[in-house]
């Protein structure tokens, strides 16, 4: 089945097919994200708003480049000195922004988990999730395959590590959604308090042990430790954590040869991974935000219609 649905929510309500057919329309956009030759045609008359009612570098950004490069009009909406400061509710905010006409997409990012699907109810125009809550993050899950895809040849049959803070990670949800229906075996590895063994339940293999994991892995996604998410202290200290949990040269050593490492960003030096790592030979951390900007023109294209 080729791409029917209006939104993007989620990973979890697409199928394999319109999976990859995402990753073949960015694949097609790709050569495009690096050159910048005035806008093209493809979303020429529409408008998307841009709706972060949390921080992001590269997920906003992206997403308005992709937005311009398109050739659509752009809105980004200011929460911090709007009415939404005065209590005004996201389905009023999103009402009367529609009101104004003319808007076909909206992109949000919300702090509360289920806030896309509760946009998606309330207006008419597609709504693009750009990480709700601990929910998902389906672009950022796209863009992560993709460049699997691009750097492996290949998804199905790889092993991928996905690391740290799972518990509270919409990216590790939604790559697991991903991959797990692309044929990927995806390892969840961290902490007890971190990764709860209800994931097995979703398809992953469940691991405290990131030693054991790592010589069988082809790709290693290590997640942000999000310290504005943890209600309580789920480990003894941030140095006891990067100890047992983090990628230096030395645990590095430990992996295949050619295996990729990943993170989502914005990366905790000296937490997640040394610096020496994010910046060595076996990262594709730059490579995975430049794919970012195709992913998302290819979501805007499918989700107005546009491809
Ligand atoms: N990966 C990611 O979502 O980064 P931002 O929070 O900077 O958008």
């Amino acid at each position: 089945m080729k791409w029917t649905q209006k939104h993007l929510l989620g990973l979890e309500e697409c199928s394999a097919e319109e999976i990859t057919q995402v990753l073949d329309v960015a694949e097609g956009f790709r050569p495009v994200v690096g050159r910048n030759d005035g806008p093209r045609d493809d979303l020429r008359g529409k408008a998307v708003v841009n709706l972060f009612f949390e921080p992001s570098t590269r997920t906003r950004t992206s997403f308005e480049l992709a937005e311009r490069r398109l050739g659509a009009t752009v809105v980004n909406f200011d929460v911090a000195t709007s009415s939404v400061v005065k209590d005004e509710t996201l389905r009023d905010t999103a009402r009367n922004i529609e009101a104004m006409g003319g808007i076909d997409v909206v992109v949000m990012r919300h702090g509360c988990s289920g806030a896309p699907q509760l946009l998606a109810r309330s207006i008419n125009a597609s709504v693009v999730n750009a990480g709700d809550g601990q929910h998902e993050h389906p672009t950022q899950g796209l863009l992560d395959i993709l460049t699997i895809r691009q750097k492996l040849g290949r998804v199905a049959g790889l092993k991928v590590a996905i690391v740290g803070d799972i518990a509270h990670s919409r990216v590790a949800r939604s790559n697991l959604w991903g991959l797990t229906k692309l044929g990927a075996e995806v390892w969840l590895v961290g902490p007890t308090t971190l990764v709860p063994k209800a994931f097995a339940k979703l398809g992953a293999k469940v691991s405290h042990d990131l030693d054991a994991v790592l010589p069988h892995m082809d790709v290693v996604n290590m997640l942000r430790v999000q310290t504005e998410r943890l209600e309580e202290q789920p480990f003894p200290s941030v140095r006891e954590y990067s100890r047992l949990f983090g990628l230096d040269r030395e645990r590095l050593e430990l992996t295949k040869p050619g295996v990729l490492i990943m993170h989502p960003g914005p990366i905790n030096r000296g937490v997640e991974m040394t610096p020496e790592v994010a910046d060595g030979p076996r990262s594709v951390i730059l490579e995975q935000v430049t794919n970012g900007v195709a992913v998302r023109m290819a979501v805007l294209a499918l989700v107005t219609g546009a491809r």
